[in-house]
């Protein structure tokens, strides 16, 4: 039997209900499959691990997940811990020494989800964002100077290096290349950052010669909500930096119904370190508790997980089995609009999961 170990990370807020209802998905899955078995091990890390030790994970913490197979991760962020001390604390403390540069962000409508564009449909939207996730804004460069004075100063520097972009660019031109459209836009600033953009357009010009089969096109980032909002159909995998993906992203999966379906991968693809999985959407600490959050993006993100693995089948029927259940408006969430609970769709899930005979 294929046995996997995972380091499951549920985090602060919905992060614990949603990585629960995956967990047990995902112990259905594995039922129903019979081929592959997951190890599970859990971490309680996150805000309140914080108020107990003042970390957010244990100094090491890191030597705790270097040998899982992946990571299932939930959310951080609590009302009462500063953002910038969860977010640098536990995720990109595990993002960035791990190197997970490639963070993939597909959005696609789903059965039984509308879009909030007008006349949009499925076959007008399916799109996969290419977040660039070791670099930018996010590299962690930059001060605060003369605190509370007239004169205080405080810079968050941009970083990109020609290897990071090289790299990030070949990831997004393979992943074009796989899909059937073959179609990449490329993101970037490059008439107001003059330097590191203009760089990503020439580094994107270099790489695309390596890739002649596929269309490529560029797009400042502005342009592109413009684009991505009265022209969907025009677009399939995108390539940007950190903070324009991370922007670009939230705006995706709100056109794709709702932030509470859309999933994640933090990859690195050369397999050193475990990869990251996690839905998109945040703690949510104003549903925290009521049984309420939406558990498809945690489903989607280990259907993710499992095509990382090497098991396309278990995901295959895992998406299956998602797509079944949100067809029907009777198990939609509050954010898309209905009154079903976590436990329902979770049950539902695990419901045509058995009797899915394909
Ligand atoms: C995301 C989130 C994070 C980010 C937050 C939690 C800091 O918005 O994963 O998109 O900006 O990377
Ligand atoms: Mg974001």
């Amino acid at each position: 039997m294929r046995t996997y170990k995972i380091a499951a990370i549920p985090g602060d807020g919905i992060g614990q209900e949603v990585i629960s209802a995956g967990l047990e998905v995902l112990d259905q899955l594995a039922k129903r499959d019979g081929g592959f078995r997951l190890d599970v091990v859990h971490f309680d890390w996150g805000s309140d691990y914080y108020k107990r030790t003042g970390l957010m994970m244990p100094a090491d913490g890191l030597d705790k997940i270097r040998h899982c197979d992946a990571i299932y991760f939930g959310a951080v962020g609590a009302p009462d811990v500063p953002d910038h001390v969860t977010l640098w604390g536990l995720r990109l403390a595990i993002c960035q020494p791990f190197d997970q540069y490639a963070n993939v962000r597909p959005t696609r409508i789903l059965p039984g989800i509308e879009s909030p564009l007008k006349g949009v449909t499925a076959k007008d939207l399916d799109w996969v964002i290419v977040r660039e996730n070791s670099e930018g804004e996010y590299a962690g460069q930059g001060g605060r100077s003369h605190r509370g004075l007239p004169e205080e100063v405080a810079t968050d520097v941009a970083i990109f290096t020609r290897s990071g972009v090289t790299r990030i660019m070949r990831f997004a031109f393979r992943l074009a290349r796989s899909r059937p459209r073959k179609l990449l836009t490329v993101v970037t600033k490059s008439n107001a950052q003059r330097h590191g953009m203009v760089m990503w357009d020439d580094i994107a010009n270099e790489v695309a010669k390596e890739f002649p089969d596929v269309t490529w096109d560029k797009m400042l980032v502005d342009a592109m909500t413009v684009r991505m909002t009265l022209k969907p159909q025009t677009i399939d995998t995108v390539v940007a930096t950190n903070l324009h993906a991370d922007i670009l992203s939230d705006l995706a999966s709100a056109l794709g119904g709702s932030i509470g379906l859309a999933p994640t991968s933090n990859l690195n693809p050369e397999r050193v370190f475990p990869s990251m999985f996690e839905p998109i959407h945040g703690s949510a600490f104003d549903i925290t508790g009521k049984g309420i959050a939406n558990p498809v993006g945690s489903f989607w993100s280990a259907v993710l997980m499992l095509e990382h693995l090497g098991e396309p089948k278990p995901a295959a029927r895992l998406m299956r089995a998602i797509e079944r259940v949100t067809a029907d408006d009777r198990l939609h969430t509050p954010d898309l609009g209905g009154s079903a609970t976590t436990r329902a769709v979770t049950d539902a899930v695990c419901e045509a999961l058995r009797v899915d005979n394909a």
